[in-house]
Formats: C-alpha cells, sequence, structure tokens
C-alpha cells in the first residue's frame, strides 16, 4: 500500500503494534495520551503491553487469517522488535500502512546487511566479513587477526550468539559455540573496537521528511545487557554533532518513517562507528521519558501517526537505571528518592537478565 501521501491518523485511531513486551507497553501509554488506541499482536498472553490496552490479539507472526483480522482492525501499524518475520510484514503492507516500513526491517534485522548499508552510504563501522561455517571463520580471523567478535547475524540480543574470539583461541569450538554447534549458519566476524564509549542516538523521521534528534548518550553495558545511561554523551560539542549527522544521514537514505536507535562506539582517537541500529524506541531512550519535553515513545507515536514531531529538548539531565532480576526488589525505597522516576513493565516473576523495569534519575539540565 502506497504510503507517502497518506494523512496523518486523527485521534480515535487505532494503530497496530507487532510484539507484547514493555517497548510496546510505554509506546501504547504514550498513544493513549495522544487519543489513539493500540492493538497489541504477540503470541505472548498478558505481555507487559497487553496489560495496558483492550484489543489484543495472541497469535503467531505466520498465522494469516489472524493477521488478515488484526488488519482490518487497525490504521496503521507498526512494531516494537525487529524480528517481525519479513514475510509477516509483506503481508501487512499490502493491505495497511506498516511504519518503519519493511526496507527498513530487512536492513535492521541482519547485521550484514546493517554494515553493508552503513558503508554504501559512507556511514563507517568497523571491519567485518560474512562467516557460515568454521573454515570461513579461520579464513576471517586470518586476515583480520585477533581479537574478533563472531555473532550470529539475525535474532541476536543483549550479547545473545556472540563469540569473543582472542589470539589463542580454538576457532572450531568458537564456531560451535556461537552456531550452538550446527555446521553451517549465518553469521558476521567484526574486529573488535577498542572503543573509549558507547554511544547512542535516537532520531524520528516523518513522512514529510523532517526528523527531530535526541542528544547523543552514554551508554554502559554489564553482563552484555544495557546497565546505565547517561544523558547527555560526556563527549565534546563536535562529537555530538557528528554522532547526529551520521542519525540523520542513516534516517534520510532508508527513508525512516519512525523512530530509528543507532548504537556507535567511540573510538580512542575519536572515530564514531556504527555497531547496530533499532528501527524503533530503545532501551538508551528510556530516560527521556522524564527528561525531555516529548519522549521517544510519544515521539514514536507521532511519527508512526503522521503528526509533526514534538520537541525532542532536554530539560533535566538524566541517568537512566535498568532494574534487572532482582534489582526491581528496591522499588520502595527508589519511590522515596527525590529526582528518581520509577517505571514497572508488569512483569510477573524476576528472572535473571530479565528487564523488569528502570528509573530515571533527573538532576539539573547543565
Ligand atoms: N565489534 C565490537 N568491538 C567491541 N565490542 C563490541 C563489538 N560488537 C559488540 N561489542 C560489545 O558487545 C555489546 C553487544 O553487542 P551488539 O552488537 O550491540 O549486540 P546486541 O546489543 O544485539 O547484543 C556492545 O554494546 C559492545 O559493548
Ligand atoms: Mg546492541
Amino acid at each position: 500500500m502506497s504510503d507517502s501521501q497518506s494523512l496523518p491518523l486523527p485521534p480515535g485511531s487505532t494503530i497496530g503494534m507487532l510484539g507484547g513486551g514493555q517497548l510496546g507497553r510505554m509506546a501504547a501509554l504514550a498513544a493513549a495520551s495522544l487519543g489513539y488506541k493500540v492493538h497489541v499482536y504477540s503470541p505472548e498472553v498478558d505481555g507487559p503491553a497487553s496489560q495496558v490496552t483492550s484489543l489484543n490479539t495472541v497469535a503467531a507472526y505466520d498465522d494469516w487469517q489472524a493477521l488478515e483480522k488484526f488488519a482490518a482492525a487497525i490504521d496503521a501499524v507498526t512494531y516494537e522488535f525487529e524480528n517481525v518475520p519479513a514475510a509477516t510484514a509483506e503481508f501487512l503492507v499490502k493491505r495497511i500502512p506498516v511504519r518503519p516500513g519493511p526496507n527498513v526491517l530487512r536492513i535492521c534485522q541482519n547485521r550484514l546487511r546493517e554494515k553493508d548499508f552503513c558503508n554504501s552510504i559512507a556511514v563507517p563501522t568497523t571491519r567485518y566479513a560474512e562467516a557460515t561455517n568454521a573454515d570461513s571463520l579461520a579464513r576471517v580471523t586470518r586476515d583480520f587477526g585477533l581479537p574478533c567478535i563472531l555473532k550470529t547475524a539475525e535474532f541476536g540480543y543483549d550479547g545473545k550468539g556472540q563469540v569473543f574470539i582472542s589470539y589463542g583461541d580454538d576457532i572450531e569450538t568458537a564456531w560451535n559455540a556461537m552456531s550452538g554447534g550446527k555446521e553451517t549458519a549465518a553469521a558476521i566476524v567484526e574486529g573488535f573496537v577498542d572503543f573509549r564509549m558507547e554511544i547512542s542516538v535516537i532520531i524520528a523521521r516523518n513522512g514529510d521528511g523532517s526528523s527531530e534528534c535526541y542528544v547523543p548518550v552514554e551508554n554502559h553495558h554489564k553482563n552484555h545487557i544495557l546497565d546505565q545511561t547517561h544523558a547527555p554523551a560526556r563527549i565534546t560539542a563536535e562529537l555530538a554533532d557528528r554522532a547526529e549527522v551520521i542519525a540523520r544521514r542513516l534516517a534520510e537514505e532508508m527513508d525512516l518513517q519512525g523512530l530509528l536507535a543507532i548504537e556507535m562506539f567511540v573510538t580512542s582517537d575519536d572515530h564514531i562507528l556504527v555497531n547496530e541500529m533499532a528501527p524503533r524506541p530503545h532501551n538508551s531512550g528510556h530516560w527521556t521519558m522524564d527528561a525531555c519535553i516529548t519522549s521517544q515513545f510519544e515521539q514514536f507515536m507521532r511519527a508512526v501517526a503522521g503528526l509533526s514531531l514534538g520537541s525532542p529538548d532536554r530539560h533535566s539531565n538524566a541517568v537512566m537505571k535498568n532494574l534487572i532480576g532482582d534489582d526491581v526488589d528496591a522499588w520502595q525505597s527508589i519511590l522515596t528518592e527525590p529526582g528518581a522516576k520509577l517505571h514497572l513493565y508488569g512483569k510477573a516473576e524476576a528472572r535473571p537478565g530479565r528487564k523488569m523495569g528502570h528509573v530515571n534519575r533527573l538532576s539539573p539540565k547543565i
């Protein structure tokens, strides 16, 4: 379905959301503030997003009958995770506007395509190559030198499906650790970046080509999971500008209509390399909920609905801390902290490594 001319969705319209996790939940809450209904489509019963809306479809992503009914019940559709099967997006786009479009999904759901795309528009990434088995991995590591990082090309998150390979490591063991023992798989080998800082930029872009960018933020991981985001990043204005230019270029070149989060490395000699992208709200943008005029979730819904974008200006500085597993037990004391805003995701069980909520700690803007 041609999307470029479609009008903004009027309040009262229904936005479809593929995926039912916390990002969908916070987006649905923001959509409600703008007068929209959100219809969540997810295989999961009682997920974080379905708890906040009465419109739910619980079905598989390849249940064509359920998708047909879903498409008939909504005015536009988006997603809160990028692993929506390509066939699902293609099915929906024939019936209803899908924002961001399937081309954006295609790029962002495969690490090789993502890096090919960046390089095709002169946006630098680390050195990388494809590997499909232990032999090709051995060839690439000989060529690149070690250390390297081996990653599954698709479906990785929070460091899952990644193996760090350093000098002296057995290549076949590394391959099996990544592939789960499979002889062939789609994988990428990346040169190890000795970065000084990890930053991310979130940009929103509308159907009319206007865009708004949040200030770059600084991300700190623990056990491969985002632990804290410092907003703004403690980098020079010149570096921040360069990060923003990269974000704008990526959003324009993929003709984004929606939100795009870009994770970047800042190297010790102040180069910026793109690590990965997500065409949706991002954990490193949760601070915007309490420290910016327009949160990333409201901005996301504005872009998907084709409304004018809100101001991304921040009125406070913030440190976002993820509440992972048992961290959430501190909820009562967090509530007593001045300047702290607690957000919980409605998950019943606090398993290790599970994102249960986050807290934004605000301080005066500097
Ligand atoms: N090429 C690399 N060089 C150095 N560190 C890396 C590299 N790729 C990933 N990392 C580290 O691993 C983390 C997770 O990798 P990433 O590619 O972002 O995958 P995901 O977030 O999907 O698990 C990054 O945030 C970074 O800390
Ligand atoms: Mg990442």
